[in-house]
């Protein structure tokens, strides 16, 4: 069941990053297959050498918050980093990706929230896609920011405040399954980005329908998709621990479809690993 999804070929002008033909074509003959067929000890040796922050980030939390921040910054001191960050195509795809998902959530605050809209984030981290999308909007917002790990929120209130926005947060540390014990305020946009592609299906049913159950008819859920295309999904198996699950937007839409959202539009970065989605509430069906 695809028909319902549309895909938004036009990217908005947010100032993404790409790469050109020819850095496109020496990844795909020599720099990605060596990446994926080096022994992985010997991988692991040269970035431990190399004192690759992003490596050491990803081996105490494969995917974790911090991994996400230094691919967000994109500036690094070590040489291994330069590589990894600067050039890797995930890490540019993920910057690519926070620039467009803050640009479409602020958006949606400025055209669909009601003028002091909530916005709740789901696996937030530290919340820099949320901050940014605020400081973007031209209308009030505030954010609930929901994480199972309470290690982000200090430095996610740093950058808040220096954004002018601490009053405007509130992180909550709980599983994001149980909202309807903790959320009594409805919100008006729901954020899940950079979640799905850690769980299983049932598991993006489950949290899905859990905010579902919370939002009025007509919100907006802002959600993301991964793609094989990055070419180096083995790499990060073996040396970075990090077990991702790619889905089409046609197949991650459908999952939230059963969990009672509708007329998705999705967005893709230009780098085509990530699709950016935007699905709506609908009425439950009986
Ligand atoms: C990769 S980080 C993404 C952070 C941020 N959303 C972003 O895109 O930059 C995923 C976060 O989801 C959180 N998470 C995963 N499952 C969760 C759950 N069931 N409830 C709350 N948080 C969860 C993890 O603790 C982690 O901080």
């Amino acid at each position: 069941m695809t028909s319902e999804l549309i895909e938004n070929r036009e990217p908005p002008e947010v100032g993404f990053e790409t790469f050109s033909l020819l850095k496109r074509a020496i990844k795909c003959v020599l720099v990605n297959p060596l990446a994926n067929y080096l022994p992985a000890g010997l991988t692991k040796a040269i970035l431990r050498f190399g004192k690759s922050e992003l490596a050491a980030a990803n081996w105490v939390d494969p995917g974790g918050w911090r991994s996400m921040v230094i691919s967000y910054n994109g500036q690094c001191t070590q040489i291994a980093d330069k590589i990894l960050v600067k050039a890797g195509t995930v890490p540019t795809a993920l910057r690519n990706r926070k620039r467009l998902a803050s640009h479409l959530i602020a958006d949606l605050i400025d055209n669909d929230g009601p003028g002091s809209t909530h916005v709740l984030c789901l696996g937030a981290g530290p919340g820099q896609i949320i901050t940014e999308a605020m400081v973007k909007a031209k209308t009030t917002s505030h954010a609930t920011l929901v994480d199972l790990n309470s290690d982000s929120f200090d430095f996610g209130l740093q950058l808040a405040n220096e954004q002018g926005l601490g009053d405007r947060v509130h992180f909550i540390q709980a599983d994001v399954c149980d909202l309807h014990e903790y959320l009594h305020d409805q919100p008006h946009i729901v954020k899940m980005m950079g979640i799905c592609e850690y769980l299983d299906d049932e598991q993006i049913v489950t949290i899905a329908r859990a905010a579902a159950d919370i939002m009025p008819v007509g919100a907006p859920i802002i959600f993301n998709s991964i793609s094989k295309s990055h070419g180096t999904d083995r790499f990060f198996r073996r040396v970075f621990g990090l077990n991702m699950n790619h889905r089409s937007p046609d197949e991650l839409s459908e999952l939230m479809r059963r969990a009672g959202f509708e007329n998705f539009i999705a967005h893709r970065e230009p780098l085509g690993v990530y699709h950016v989605i935007v699905g709506r509430r609908v009425e439950a069906k009986d």
